[in-house]
């Protein structure tokens, strides 16, 4: 009996091994034009500044931070899941090339997303706690990305 467990935990390590050499694509475009981005045009106070880096930015642009359990299989896969997903649908990186009507309905969802705790994801709130917004946190950046969106 002992033997046999022995046995499976020793073919369970064997297994995370090896699943470490399969690689995962953490390319970014090269030569990105850096005025595209959305903290750079937008230029916001600096706490907002602080607040989009910190929650948001890691799976919505292309200056992800990547700790270093973000390296390990099976949780790399996951993580960068994450990250293509929220690039996908938000990536602040390339902001500058949303025509004026994406941009402002991707203004529209930032404010619901995050006044309805959506984002940043419970998961990522949970690894980082700087991303843990208060609720007066929420409401600045929420008022801030409703003052860029055009109006009437
Ligand atoms: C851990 C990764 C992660 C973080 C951090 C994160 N998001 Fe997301 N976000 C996603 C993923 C994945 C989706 C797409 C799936 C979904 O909606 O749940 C998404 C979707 C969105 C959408 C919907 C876009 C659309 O048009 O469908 C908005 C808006 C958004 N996020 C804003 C934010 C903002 C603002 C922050 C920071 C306060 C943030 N997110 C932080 C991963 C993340």
């Amino acid at each position: 009996m002992n033997k046999l467990i022995r046995r499976i935990l020793l073919g369970l390590l064997a297994v995370l091994v090896i699943i470490q050499l399969i690689p995962v694509d953490r390319s970014v475009p090269e030569n990105m034009d850096g005025r595209q981005d959305f903290i750079t045009m937008m230029n916001p106070p600096a706490e907002i500044a602080t607040l989009l880096t910190d929650a948001c930015y890691d799976c919505h642009s292309y200056k992800t931070k990547y700790p270093w359990y973000s390296k390990v299989a099976p949780v790399k896969w996951w993580i960068q899941d994450h990250i293509n997903e929220g690039r996908e649908h938000l990536n602040f990186s390339v902001w500058g090339s949303y025509e004026a009507k994406k941009a402002d309905h991707k203004l529209e969802e930032c404010v619901e997303e995050v006044e309805e705790n959506k984002m940043p994801l419970d998961s990522y709130i949970n690894m980082h706690p700087e991303a843990d917004l208060t609720t007066e946190q929420r409401a600045q950046m929420t008022a801030w990305f409703d003052g860029l969106r055009r109006k009437g």
